[in-house]
């Protein structure tokens, strides 16, 4: 049964010619010449971009058997600031994000998750904040809420009005799609929650996603139940 449901898919896939490309993770046709030319175009900058040279100064916050967290500050060296642009710009174009700008660019802090192939395959930007509204969870995800009350059902889609108290705010955060469900996201933001203010240990509460994706909100929501 499952060797049929592999022929399958094979062939599905032979018929679209659709592949992952096994370095760069793009999806795309081999039998379509402009996909080809895209893809092309695409990997070589891309494994540039998150390509990890090693450098004079770095400052290492976490260590992992498959890995390291680097924390890059606004005032660290170019090579740093570079790099980090570089990994967020990837991020950026991947969320459809145009050109959007930080809040307190002078304060934001930028971990990157280096892999043992020295590439940077993770990317988590944050940014002291003050307040946040939350967004509201879809009812059934809800525990105490009384699901035939129309208006609660409602709003359930919708942000809060009501501002929370908040320190922390992660304006973008990104997994290279070939290493992604090997809690890399997790492990940056509990590192981020130790190191984000010297001296303390941010609560989950105390941070806030900022617009965030679906897959985004897949990963808040299990992160913060947890
Ligand atoms: N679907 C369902 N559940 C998910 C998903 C998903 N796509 N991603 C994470 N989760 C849940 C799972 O329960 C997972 O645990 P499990 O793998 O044991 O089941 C748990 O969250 C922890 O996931 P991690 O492995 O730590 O997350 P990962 O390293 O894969 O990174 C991320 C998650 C950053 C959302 C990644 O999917 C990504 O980069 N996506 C594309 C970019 C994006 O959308 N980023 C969020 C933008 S929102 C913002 O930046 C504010
Ligand atoms: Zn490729």
């Amino acid at each position: 049964r499952q060797d049929e449901d592999q022929l399958i898919i094979d062939a599905g896939q032979k018929q679209f010619g659709a592949q992952s490309c096994g370095s760069c993770g793009m999806v795309y046709s081999a039998d379509n010449p402009e996909d080809t030319f895209q893809h092309s175009q695409f990997h070589q900058r891309f494994l540039d971009a998150i390509k990890y040279v090693g450098w004079k100064k770095e400052r290492v916050v976490a260590h992992f058997w498959d890995g390291k967290i680097l924390l890059v500050m606004p005032d660290d060296p170019k090579y740093a600031i570079k790099k980090a642009e570089e990994v967020r710009q990837v991020a950026d174009s991947e969320l459809g994000f145009q050109q959007v700008a930080l809040s307190r660019p002078a304060q934001a802090k930028t971990y990157l998750f280096i892999n043992s192939d020295k590439m940077v395959v993770g990317c988590l930007v944050a940014e002291p904040i003050r307040k946040a509204f939350r967004v509201l969870l879809q009812p059934d995800q809800e525990k105490d809420m009384r699901r035939d009350d129309f208006m609660e059902r409602h709003r359930a889609w919708c942000c809060s009005t009501v501002p929370e108290h908040a320190v922390c705010g992660i304006s973008r955060i990104w997994v290279f799609s070939l290493a992604r469900r090997h809690a890399i996201a997790t492990r940056m933001m509990d590192t981020l929650r130790s190191t984000f203010i010297y001296g303390s240990h941010l609560t989950k509460e105390e941070i806030a996603f900022s617009d965030p994706t679906p897959d985004g909100k897949l990963f808040a929501t299990k992160y913060t139940d947890t």
